[in-house]
């Protein structure tokens, strides 16, 4: 399977976002990267429903859609309602993490779960069958922009070797300060997903910068 590129709209121009979603579609990105924050979870408000609608609207892309809020189940529904095809949840803010996924699961999306920095891969064994998806942050979520952190190559060998020894068909995704230094040293460690923010809006040409770092890592 080829390696997938996952643009992050928080780094987009809100006052343009239209174009940027229309960048995105254009671009040899694979997925929509959506940020939701409650400013509870993490220590920032990122946007909401309204502006995830909008998105949508103009998206020809896969929505991937990472929920850093508290109690997620409350919102399962209206996030499938608005056409998210990828939910991923917080591991820190589920107690029930299994029910979440099974809840995710049954509104018809691919379910995820991702990891805080400091939070083990090892915990996920018990589940990993029923994730579709692992997000590893590389940084601490709440803000584009930071630095990645360099222990994240260790989590996702060893989250590879718990997918592979269960037989499970789990993507890793990794999300934070991804860029041409660390993509290729991400792939070849097991990562499956790129989340790119900064590294591709702060850039002066956004579609090569995507075409780049897809053709970087397949
Ligand atoms: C951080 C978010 C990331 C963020 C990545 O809390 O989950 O998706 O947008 O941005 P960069 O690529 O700038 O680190
Ligand atoms: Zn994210």
């Amino acid at each position: 399977m080829s390696k997938l590129i996952a643009p992050s709209v928080l780094a987009a121009d809100f006052a343009n976002l239209q174009r940027d979603v229309e960048m995105i579609n254009r671009s040899d990105a694979d997925w929509f990267h959506i940020d939701i924050m409650d400013g509870v979870f993490v220590p920032n408000i990122s946007f909401g429903m309204p502006v995830l609608r909008d998105i949508v609207k103009h998206a020809t892309k896969t929505i991937d859609c990472h929920l850093m809020i508290i109690d997620p189940d409350r919102y399962v529904e209206t996030f499938a309602n608005l056409g998210c095809d990828i939910l991923t949840v917080h591991y820190e803010a589920c107690t029930h993490l299994h029910r979440t996924l099974q809840l995710i699961k049954s509104h018809g999306m691919k379910a995820g779960v991702a990891l805080n920095p400091h939070t083990s891969v090892d915990l996920l064994k018990d589940v990993i069958q029923d994730l579709d998806m692992v997000c590893i942050m590389s940084v601490n979520p709440g803000f584009g922009g930071q630095s990645f952190i360099e222990n994240t190559y260790d989590k996702v060998k060893a989250l590879k070797k718990i997918i592979t020894e269960k037989g499970a068909d789990t993507l890793i995704e990794i999300d934070g300060g991804v860029t041409d230094k660390n993509a290729k040293q991400l792939v070849d460690a097991g990562a499956d997903v790129l989340v790119a923010g900064s590294y591709v809006f702060k850039s002066n040409d956004q579609e090569a910068t995507v075409a780049g770092l897809k053709k970087l890592v397949n």
